[in-house]
């Protein structure tokens, strides 16, 4: 299936806006255009940190936060999902760094330092190809996890790039858990 047929995959995907306490807005994973252009309002970027409610995401599928005017992907991760993450050799990575501001900047890109929770399930990162900041679209790629149709980028169920030009992993911003259905981002 294509993506013009299928542009969010099998599952859905959801978009939370976080401004000032909204709910969920919209489904569905946009092609959005470059980040740079989104031009995010001050009352956006004035949210330094922001705690998100993750009890309705479902196993296989993502929530999508803006915050300070970027796409944050907040994916409950299935078994599948993990398993294959953590069967990658990580020197066979084009980055083999876990890119993670949670850890040191040498940390290397195992699939362990990728994820928020020691068991694997939650991947929070940013939404924002390393190329040039298209967004990718969920459930999509050759690696099980993201692909960012501007230029062909595929990142695998931990968000690390496999193939295509983007450079480096998506980010894992500053995250935690404030208990286990809350995430504090920032
Ligand atoms: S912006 Fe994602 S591949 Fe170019």
């Amino acid at each position: 299936m294509s993506h013009a047929e299928n542009p969010t995959g099998t599952r859905r995907d959801f978009i939370y806006f976080a401004t000032a306490g909204a709910g969920a807005v919209a489904a569905g994973a946009a092609v959005w255009p470059l980040i740079n252009q989104m031009n995010p309002s001050a009352d956006v970027l004035a949210l330094a940190s922001i705690r998100v409610d993750i009890s309705g995401v479902e196993p296989g599928t993502q929530l999508t936060v803006l915050w300070q005017g970027k796409p944050v992907f907040i994916r409950s991760r299935t078994q599948a999902d993990i398993d294959l993450a953590r069967a990658v050799d990580v020197a066979s990575l084009p980055d083999p760094l876990a890119e993670n501001r949670n850890l040191g900047a040498d940390a290397p890109a195992t699939d362990e330092n990728r994820a928020l929770s020691e068991d694997g399930t939650w991947l929070v990162m940013m939404g924002v190809c390393t190329h040039l900041g298209c967004v990718p679209l969920g459930d999509q790629g050759d690696f099980g996890g993201w692909f960012c149709p501007c230029h062909g980028s595929h990142y695998d169920s931990a968000g690390r790039i496999r193939r295509g030009p983007a450079p480096r992993n998506l980010p894992v911003p500053v995250a935690s858990f404030v208990d286990d259905v809350t995430i504090q981002l920032g």
